[in-house]
């Protein structure tokens, strides 16, 4: 009863304060103008009906007051599965009988719950999109809100090192770093310095000035010594300023599938950032590419968790080892732009846990300082003021030790901190509206008692804890430039950070081309005498590289998306101007004549008749959805080319029969029309390669680089055939239903599982040369050192992780288990570079797709030679997440595995030895 009580009173405390938020959200509507204004206002006038609704939807109220933090997810499977407006509003006056304040509260919420139920339900599908009936915030959390404890086995040279982000472990290595002691260290000194600062000072350094309030995107104000904190997109470089690096976008890096080069790219990225001031880079991006046409999907690393979760890896232990902090985002399922402040993704705690987190686990296995939480909901609670996610899944479970921003205006409610969020950006409520969340309200509901000082003094130190990490207490540059004003002489100083960095960018765009048909040796291009260029995307954009604000356009070759996710060109080299270059250089020179108008179909076609070849450059673009583009709000409309491109092929082709296709593209595209006509005899599909796109396909046209590249991506046939599609519709405050009835179907798994055949599946990808693969081992891995004997020995008896703070990321449950070995040999006469994949077969007990990425090296051979591969396996990746014990299980059965050379040509089999 004693618990009841103080239960009881905890929530009255949350209610009034939800209640002083909606009167504050009402305020800051009523002096807002934008979008994202009326949607922080709907979430906010909703806070008191979803706290009842959160107590409501439950069994009953016993069960709420004892359960505390899981009582989210309890009432979100209650709500997934139906409970009627009905009972939720009889059991709101259950509950406000049992208190006045809250009595008080129930009549303002069921002012709400009524317009609520008024709102097409699910229920009306059919003549519109599927809509939420409600949705949820901030449950009554458990936690101490103290740091989580560090999830380290003590350092062992050579197993385990303890490691600092200035110097990880190369890429590729099997060696696990242990960011621990270094977190340790850093929160030490961070709780230090705030040791003797006022409330007000611990709050300022959780809420940004406010939009445009400083230089940079993002900005904490300097506070005592602390000279504050500079925040600056982009996921591809530094966003909003000059003399920086255009790097290939995160699905080019991916597409290499090799570690190297991506941590190559992080570490220059990293050095850039640094260079230019910025102490937290925002990103990676980790979006899933649930949806083909979701437009940021170029941002991030393609469709595939594991494939996307090294990549992350990698990328975040390269910039940080350039000295900024990285920002793994968008947290968590933000799969679509349309929409993207108002839509519930619906997803259940296995694929949760499997897909859409283990990106963000991997951030922080690379020692992340900071995670963005993203605008949409989860589960019917804004990503931003989600406990479950937020403190259960990251902070808990992966022992998270930096802090989560919000995305920009993401944040709804002073009481998000309560559920795990620690900054708030760009700290208005709307932009330029003069109005936080926190700041002095935050100070105010401490002041109150809603919210423990505790809750900020982590906050504050788990800020400065990464500063601490990065060493950027330690002569870190001034920012020396201005977001906002690239132009005024007075703040910026064009300082240039750029070093020899095309250098990687040039060899990204290559290693990240895929060659996807290549007939009778039309690739690579030998000499030819006379080359027609054909299409908008292989000349320089009339406006220039930077002529479309955050490259909001698509005109000339492409080789970023648009939205938040760019840079500056400092150049852009377009096809044209590099293969004009390159004919000069072969000895008895090549004609070159070109076509840029897509539309002009008699025209382009008198240009590639009687050419040796006719290369026709076509591209697909997407963004975030701030920006429209030919009717492109953010997502893809649809599934095709850009620009004419299909009907340009076709007549291409008609006159020139040899023609080579390559697609500048945000991602896969439905090329049905054209593929299979023989007069097409090459395609590359040469992803968005930054500003050197046009040396880097240079360079695989012309055999200099042999294509390894693969696809991060399924290219399919039909849009039909995607597992899951963008949701469109909805408007004004309605909140778009999106549920993941597919699962750990995304991608690959849907088309395997489904038998669905796919033009080109993931991982697929061409070479000039050929491999064979042979001489398959695997072993156990036995280790001299006992740290994990009693674990292992647990999870083989086939039981879960251990549901401890921190367990997830376990050093145990990923240092390597098994070994697979095999030989790949070059059977051609050009040397190459093979992607090995390893795809696991799970039993069938499991449950899972029929095949899922578990590995992949990179693995270079010499013409006609041989090289070893090697790969291994974690515990972790031979484990399924057990959503009643809360842990990583090894389901009963045996364990197959191939090795081959994408998600369908599977060379070599084994079983793991379990
Ligand atoms: C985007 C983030 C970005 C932020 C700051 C938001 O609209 O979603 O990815 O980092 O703006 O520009």
């Amino acid at each position: 009863m004693v618990v009841l009580n103080a239960r009881l009173s905890a929530l009255c405390a949350l209610l009034l304060a939800a209640i002083a938020d909606a009167q504050s959200s009402e305020l800051s509507s009523a002096v807002s103008a934008s979008s994202a204004a009326s949607s922080a206002a709907a979430s906010s006038s909703e806070a008191v009906s979803s706290i009842l609704t959160s107590v409501a939807s439950s069994a009953s109220l016993s069960t709420v007051f004892t359960t505390g933090v899981s009582t989210a997810s309890a009432s979100v499977s209650t709500i997934l599965s139906g409970t009627s407006v009905a009972s939720v509003s009889s059991a709101i006056s259950s509950v406000a009988s049992a208190s006045s304040a809250i009595s008080t509260a129930a009549t303002a919420s069921a002012s709400v719950s009524a317009s609520v139920s008024a709102a097409p339900s699910a229920s009306t599908a059919s003549t519109g999109p599927p809509l939420e009936s409600t949705h949820l915030t901030i449950p009554i959390s458990e936690y101490p809100f103290t740091s989580f404890p560090v999830p380290s086995a003590s350092p062992i040279p050579g197993v385990f090192p303890s490691t600092s982000p200035k110097s990880p472990p190369p890429p590729g290595s099997s060696l696990i770093p242990d960011f621990g002691p270094v977190w340790k260290a850093a929160h030490a000194r961070a709780k230090k310095l705030i040791s003797g600062w006022s409330l007000e000072q611990k709050v300022a350094t959780t809420t940004g000035v406010g939009w445009m309030g400083g230089r940079c995107v993002g900005n904490i104000p300097a506070i005592a010594d602390f000279p504050g904190l500079c925040l600056e997109d982009s996921p591809l470089g530094v966003r909003d300023t000059d003399f920086v690096t255009a790097f290939p976008t995160g699905l080019s890096a991916a597409a290499t599938w090799q570690r190297a080069l991506i941590r190559a790219r992080g570490l220059a990225m990293g050095q850039e950032f640094k260079g230019k001031g910025v102490h937290v880079a925002l990103g990676p991006m980790m979006n899933m590419g649930r949806i083909a046409q979701g437009g940021r999907n170029w941002e991030g690393f393609g469709a595939d968790p594991f494939l996307s979760g090294e990549a992350a890896y990698e990328t975040i232990l390269g910039l940080q080892a350039g000295g900024v902090q990285a920002c793994a985002k968008h947290y968590i399922n933000n799969e679509q732009e349309h929409l993207r402040t108002q839509e519930s993704s619906n997803v259940d705690d296995r694929t949760e846990h499997e897909i859409y987190f283990h990106p963000f686990l991997r951030s922080v296995q690379a020692g992340v300082a900071s995670v963005m939480c993203s605008y949409n909901l989860i589960n019917d609670t804004y990503a931003c003021e989600n406990d479950y996610t937020l403190n259960e899944l990251l902070k808990r479970q992966a022992g998270f030790q930096g802090y989560v921003m919000s995305d920009w205006g993401a944040h709804h409610s002073t009481l998000a901190a309560v559920a795990g969020m620690d900054m708030s950006m760009p700290g208005d409520i709307t932009f330029n509206s003069g109005t936080s969340w926190w700041g002095a309200n935050l100070t105010a509901f401490v002041q109150n008692g809603t919210i423990a000082e505790t809750r900020v003094d982590d906050m504050a130190e788990r800020i400065l804890a990464s500063w601490y990490l990065l060493d950027q207490d330690q002569n870190y540059p001034e920012v020396s430039f201005n977001a906002f004003f690239m132009n005024d002489p007075a703040t910026n100083a064009h300082v240039d950070v750029q070093a020899d960095h095309y250098k990687v960018v040039r060899e990204i765009g290559a290693a990240g081309s895929v060659l996807l048909k290549n007939t009778g040796h039309a690739l690579p291009l030998n000499k030819p005498r006379s080359i027609a260029l054909i299409g908008n995307d292989s000349g320089p954009s009339s406006r220039g590289p930077n002529g479309f604000s955050d490259r909001g356009g698509d005109d000339g070759i492409l080789a970023m998306g648009w939205g938040s996710g760019t840079t500056q060109f400092p150049y852009l080299i377009s096809p044209l101007e590099a293969i004009q270059a390159r004919a000069r250089k072969d000895s008895s020179g090549s004609q070159v004549s070109w076509f840029l108008n897509n539309w002009d179909l008699a025209g382009a076609q008198a240009t590639a008749l009687d050419q040796d070849v006719a290369l026709v450059f076509v591209n697909a673009d997407s963004g975030e959805d701030y920006i429209t583009v030919d009717g492109n709000e953010g997502d893809r409309k649809n599934l095709t080319l850009w620009g004419n491109a299909d009907n340009l092929i076709a007549a291409i082709a008609e006159v020139n029969r040899n023609t080579i296709v390559i697609a500048h593209s945000v991602g896969p595209a439905i090329i049905e029309p054209w593929i299979e006509n023989p007069n097409v005899t090459a395609v590359i599909w040469a992803g968005l390669p930054g500003q050197e796109a046009g040396n880097s396909i240079m360079d695989v046209l012309y055999g200099d680089v042999n294509p390894s590249g693969r696809l991060p991506y399924t290219i399919a046939k039909s849009p039909a055939d995607y597992g899951a599609q963008l949701i469109t519709g909805g408007s004004g405050a309605d909140i778009l239903r999106i549920d993941y009835t597919e699962g750990l179907n995304i991608d690959y798994r849907h088309f395997d599982a489904n038998n669905i055949d796919p033009r080109f599946e993931f991982g697929f990808g061409l070479s000039y040369t050929t491999f064979s693969y042979a001489g398959l081992h695997i072993k156990p891995i036995t280790h001299a050192d006992r740290t994990s004997a009693a674990l292992e020995s647990a999870w083989a008896a086939g039981k879960a992780s251990p549901a401890d703070e921190g367990a997830v990321a376990a050093l145990w449950l990923h240092r390597p288990a098994f070994e697979v070995t095999f030989t790949i040999k070059n059977t051609g006469a050009v040397a190459g570079t093979e992607i090995a994949q390893l795809y696991l077969h799970f039993p069938n007990s499991a449950g899972e797709p029929p095949s899922v990425l578990r590995g992949f090296q990179d693995i270079q051979v010499p013409a006609h030679g041989s090289a070893q591969g090697k790969i291994t396996l974690s515990r972790y990746d031979l484990s399924v997440w057990d959503v009643d014990a809360k842990g990583w299980r090894k389901p009963a059965g045996e364990f197959t595995f191939s090795i081959g050379a994408s998600s369908r040509d599977f060379r070599l089999k084994g079983t793991v030895p379990l």
